[in-house]
């Protein structure tokens, strides 16, 4: 098969990252979350007491720093210098703090070099901010997975009482605004619909029903590719 390229876009709690490993794993490509990343890195500047207004400390950390997105039978498992943190970067402290470390230019440029090194190599499915935009500009498939906010809100609410968080709806919902408008906002790469992306708004559908039209585009592109080869 041609290695294909699927760029997943959106804001938090679109369902970009559920939708992304599912879809992934039916193509029988690799899945890269990007998110995973940017939050490896927040949790370690946390670790180090680092002022997250020091542009170049922060950088040099990224620079210093090593991050591995390793497949494993219970899911993806985020490697940070060595340790697994998987669990850890998803703590309400890192998701505070990821949009601001993750506005920071030199830590941006270290992990596009990264994931573009990724894609290279193999066929992906990629989710993040700037996939579509700025990492892949060129991929295959672009999508923009939205929904309310209301609706993206009730599915993280879900998520953090499942994992046992003491949180309202309401808190959930301000920090996702806040996220959002932080990640749409910044300088460089800011989170926005690629013009060549196909937008999908998931308010009231099932993750099977977005899995299963966003299956359909990449078929669609690959059963015109191959024609156009012909
Ligand atoms: O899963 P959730 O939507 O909460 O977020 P995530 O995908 O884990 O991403 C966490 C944060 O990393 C985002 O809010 C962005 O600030 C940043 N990010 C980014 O800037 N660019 C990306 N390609 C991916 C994530
Ligand atoms: O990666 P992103 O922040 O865009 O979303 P996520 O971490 O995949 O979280 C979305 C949550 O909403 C998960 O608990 C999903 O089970 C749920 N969900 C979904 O992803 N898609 C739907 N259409 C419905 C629910």
């Amino acid at each position: 098969m041609k290695r294909l390229r699927v760029a997943i876009d959106g804001p938090a709690g679109a369902g970009k990252s559920t939708v992304a490993k599912r879809v992934a794993q039916r193509l029988g490509i690799l899945y890269v979350d990007t998110g995973a990343m940017y939050r490896a890195l927040t949790l370690k500047v946390i670790r180090n007491h680092i002022d997250f207004s020091d542009r170049d400390m922060v950088t040099d950390l990224a620079e210093r720093t090593q991050i591995l997105l390793q497949n494993s039978p219970s899911g993806q498992l985020v490697i940070l210098d060595g340790e697994d943190v998987t669990e850890e970067i998803r703590t309400p402290s890192v998701t505070r703090a990821v949009s601001v470390i993750s506005a920071i230019p030199g830590v941006r440029k270290h992990m596009v070099v990264k994931q573009r090194a990724l894609a290279s190599r193999q066929g992906v499915v990629m989710d993040g901010r700037d996939i579509g935009t700025y990492v892949l500009p060129d991929a295959d498939v672009k999508i923009f997975l939205t929904a309310s906010l209301r609706t993206r809100a009730e599915r993280r609410f879900q998520d953090m009482l499942e994992k046992g968080y003491l949180v309202t709806l309401e808190e959930i919902e301000e920090e996702i605004r806040k996220r959002d408008e932080l990640d749409s906002k910044r300088d460089i790469a800011p989170l926005e619909q690629a013009s060549d992306a196909v937008l999908i708004d998931s308010t009231g559908l099932s993750i099977g029903q977005v899995v299963e039209r966003i299956l359909g585009i990449c078929l669609n592109y690959l059963g015109t590719d191959r024609k156009g080869a012909e």
